[in-house]
């Protein structure tokens, strides 16, 4: 066991940004919501269980990951660590924790099939597979089909293929149906995780999400003679 724990004046802080996360999300839909916070903090915190790191860090930044999302903020990419400067500096942390939790959430999304992920830290890895897990699995899909309905997106159309977006620009652009997101991102997160613990969590997800693609397919191909 690699689990630390957090002093009083530690507790305290946290308890404070929680808050302030919290009335942040209070309007925002099921794919982003507080819900999905919560259980990417869960994650990070049993990931730091398993697998060490720097715990107050973790903590902060899988609270903050999502604080300033493009897809939430009427598209500015890569805002999300000068507002999680600006919160944690309101809430008296110091420049340089503060820093170290902006770099995390500046680095944490998936920008495209096609971008690798820079990892500079076990912190960073561990809020960064956290956040994957949550994307993976039944909430996966819930979370995905909710996001395409709340955009009006149709679950699927034959004629459109999925893109291996090259650049942020493209992915975060791109508007097209559900099941494509399936393999533009979510059936490719299996092999993008970092933690051998959330490698094991993620085997289960990533079969589910294999598995209902495939019926989906069978139940949308349906003629009587397959
Ligand atoms: P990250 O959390 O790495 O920043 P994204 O912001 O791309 O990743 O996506 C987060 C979640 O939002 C996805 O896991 C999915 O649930 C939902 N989502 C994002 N884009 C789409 C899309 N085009 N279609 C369906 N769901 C999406
Ligand atoms: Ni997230």
């Amino acid at each position: 066991m690699k689990q630390q724990s957090l002093s009083e004046s530690q507790l305290t802080q946290l308890n404070a940004l929680k808050v302030l996360v919290q009335k942040r999300f209070a309007n925002h839909g099921a794919d982003h919501d507080w819900y999905h916070i919560e259980r990417v903090y869960q994650l990070a915190v049993f990931l730091q269980s398993k697998e060490g790191g720097d715990l107050m860090l973790i903590s902060c930044a899988s609270l903050l990951h999502d604080i300033s999302d493009h897809k939430l903020n009427g598209g500015i990419l890569n805002d999300g660590g000068n507002v999680t400067r600006q919160i944690l500096g309101d809430l008296g942390h110091d420049a340089l924790f503060a820093a170290k939790v902006a770099e995390i959430v500046d680095g944490v999304s998936f920008k495209g099939a096609g971008v690798p992920d820079e990892s500079t830290s076990l912190e960073m890895q561990i809020v960064r597979d956290a956040d994957r897990l949550d994307a993976m699995g039944a909430i996966g899909i819930a979370r995905a089909f909710h996001f395409g309905g709340s955009r009006n997106r149709p679950f699927f159309s034959p004629n459109q293929l999925p893109n291996q977006h090259t650049t942020f620009e493209a992915y975060s652009s791109d508007k097209s149906h559900t099941i494509n997101h399936f393999h533009e991102k979510l059936l490719l997160l299996k092999d993008r995780l970092h933690t051998k613990a959330a490698k094991d969590m993620g085997e289960s997800r990533h079969r589910l999400m294999e598995n209902f693609v495939e019926e989906f397919y069978q139940d949308w191909n349906f003629t009587g003679d397959n």
